[in-house]
């Protein structure tokens, strides 16, 4: 038989790593990324300093928001970050938890790996675990009534603004997000994306913070539109040609002063003509992105029509989505049809002015909370807040179902898994526990975040669970109480989705045991991609965007 040489399956320009070698890198890298936020976790949370590219500084203590803008490279890490993404976009909280949860799920399954347990013993164990934890949890559920929903909103958003707004306005603010759900909730459903408009306004005091239903706009007006419309007929333009079309500084080749003159009433007959479209259609209202002014100005103001100075797109995209007006980028063909509707349009008079109110939007109902605050940071860190309390009132009203905070609702499950474990038997039952002791990490973090002794308190915890499900840690009064009574709950979705994701997560990573990484691009981090010529008649290419 013809000899063969060493057969080459692999490119030999990748760079591999098996096995445990694998596992155990993914594993840290995991680790790595909970580490960031570790410390934030709690109402005794840090915070962490971000200094974007551009120089701004903002301080904030929210997991989605820190891992985000921090630009993590590796790709393992980039899974874990997944589950922060993941809980932000189903839940809107619960961020942090849910990393920490993920490492601790991966830290142990390494110690049980190291004992000989294979990871596919450990993803099994994993699975059982995790079905029966989101079982145990519907234990730990308490129901919310009629009578009661006010109440327990504004707990459950006090809890998840604790650490991330000043104390002092927590109640305040707590109560402007549950009026801002009540507003806009349809069919048991709040819609906190699209109907809650948040608006930030600095150099204010946070209490004079407040929720408007319908849209508050910070844009001025002309001084000639009149300060109050009912039922107005709204028209939202974007497009230049409502300008003078004739700019400042524009060469016009005329052979005389008559032709000039032409020229300019020509132009002014069009411009006219347009306005005269507008307000034949029916518009008593009209916002813009582009100043208005000139013969349109004029023939507006001629027919008492109301015109907003020019407007962020975005914010006209919130007055089309509130009125059902169209935006319009050739006015010449506008028609009725897209004119939207409100009850009232009225602008500020008082606090100098600067605002219009638009209340009663015929297409959808929705709410504004203008936030304010002394400085960008402080408004910022208090908005990030209200996002929070905003998702975990919304979770709370779609589901009726809370469970009590400070780490009773994970200690409590945590200990009906350990009960069970013994019961699985084999391999399944050190599996078993190693996830209720993960579970436990979190009731320790928020001690240790406290400042408080953690052998202590999660001693005094673990008893007191045994006599009442609600026993919680209360990290400012340092010691276990009925969380009900502290006031300190959290939506059962935040706590279920955190099970759900950090387990997937977790049990993904585990999966992996062969990782094959293409070396070339990374020795050559500015090298074009291989369709893209070295240079180009001679001059080099374009530069690359900084690879991810
Ligand atoms: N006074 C308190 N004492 C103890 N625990 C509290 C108190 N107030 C809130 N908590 C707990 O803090 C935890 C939430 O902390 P935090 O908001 O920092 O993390 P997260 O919600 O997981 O992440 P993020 O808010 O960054 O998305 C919840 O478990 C909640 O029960
Ligand atoms: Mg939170």
């Amino acid at each position: 038989m013809a000899k063969t040489g060493p057969i080459i399956v692999l490119d030999p320009g990748k760079e591999r790593t098996k096995g445990n070698d694998a596992l155990f890198m993914n594993i840290n890298a995991a680790k790595a990324v909970a580490g960031l936020v570790q410390s934030t976790f709690g109402p005794k949370g840090m915070d962490k300093m971000l200094i974007d590219k551009m120089g701004h500084v903002s301080m904030t203590n929210d997991g989605a928001i820190i891992l985000k803008d921090i630009g993590i490279e590796h790709p393992t890490a980039k899974m874990i970050v997944e589950v922060a993404r993941s809980m932000e976009s189903t839940a809107g909280d619960g961020t942090t938890g849910s990393v920490i949860f993920s490492a601790a799920l991966l830290d142990k399954a390494e110690k049980l790996v190291k004992k000989g347990i294979h990871p596919s013993a450990i993803v099994k164990g994993y699975r059982i675990a995790e079905a029966k934890a989101l079982e145990l949890l519907d234990r730990s559920v308490i129901d919310v009534s009629k009578e009661n929903r006010a109440d327990i909103l504004k707990k459950v958003a006090m809890t998840s603004i604790t650490g991330k707004a000043p104390d002092v306005h927590k109640e305040l603010l707590a109560e402007l997000c549950v009026k801002a759900a009540e507003i806009v909730e349809e069919d048991g459903f709040v819609d906190v994306r699209t109907k809650i408009i948040r608006v930030v306004e600095l150099q204010r005091r946070v209490e004079e913070s407040e929720v408007i239903e319908g849209i508050a706009l910070n844009t001025g007006v002309l001084s000639h539109a009149p300060k109050r419309i009912e039922n107005p007929k709204i028209a939202l333009l974007d497009t230049e040609i409502i300008a003078n079309k004739t700019k400042t500084g524009a060469i016009m080749v005329v052979s005389s002063p008559e032709e000039r003159q032409k020229i300019i009433d020509n132009e002014r007959n069009d411009l006219t003509a347009i306005a005269k479209i507008i307000v034949d259609a029916g518009a008593t209202a009209v916002f813009s992105t582009k100043v208005v002014r000139g013969p349109v100005l004029e023939y507006f103001e001629k027919h008492n029509v109301f015109v907003s100075r020019p407007m962020e797109e975005k914010d006209i995209e919130n007055v089309s989505y509130a009125t059902g007006a169209k935006i319009v980028r050739n006015p010449k063909e506008f028609t009725e049809s897209d004119l939207g509707g409100a009850d009232l349009l009225e602008r500020d008079t008082k606090n100098g002015g600067g605002k219009t109110f638009i209340r009663g939007g015929h297409n959808s109902t929705v709410a504004t909370l203008v936030v304010r605050g002394e400085t960008l940071q402080h408004a910022d860190s208090v908005d990030t807040a209200l996002d929070d309390a905003l998702w975990v009132i919304k979770s709370v009203i779609e589901d009726g179902k809370i469970v009590a905070g400070g780490g009773a609702s994970e200690m409590a499950v945590a200990l009906g898994l350990s009960a069970c474990a013994p019961k699985a038997g084999g391999y399944d039952q050190r599996v078993i526990a190693a996830y209720a002791d993960a579970l436990e990490e979190l009731p320790k973090t928020l001690i240790r975040n406290g400042g408080l002794d953690v052998i202590d308190l999660s001693l005094a915890l673990r008893a007191e669970q045994t006599k009442n499900k609600n026993a919680g840690v209360d990290v400012f009064a340092g010691k276990v109480t009925d969380m009900l009574e502290s006031g300190i709950v959290d939506p059962y979705r935040v706590k279920a989705n955190t099970i759900k994701a950090a387990t997937e997560a977790a049990i993904m990573i585990l999966r992996i045991d062969d990782m094959l990484r293409a070396t070339i691009t990374r020795d050559i981090p500015d090298a074009p991609p291989s369709h893209m010529a070295a240079s180009y008649n001679g001059m080099a290419p374009p530069t690359m965007n900084e690879r991810r």
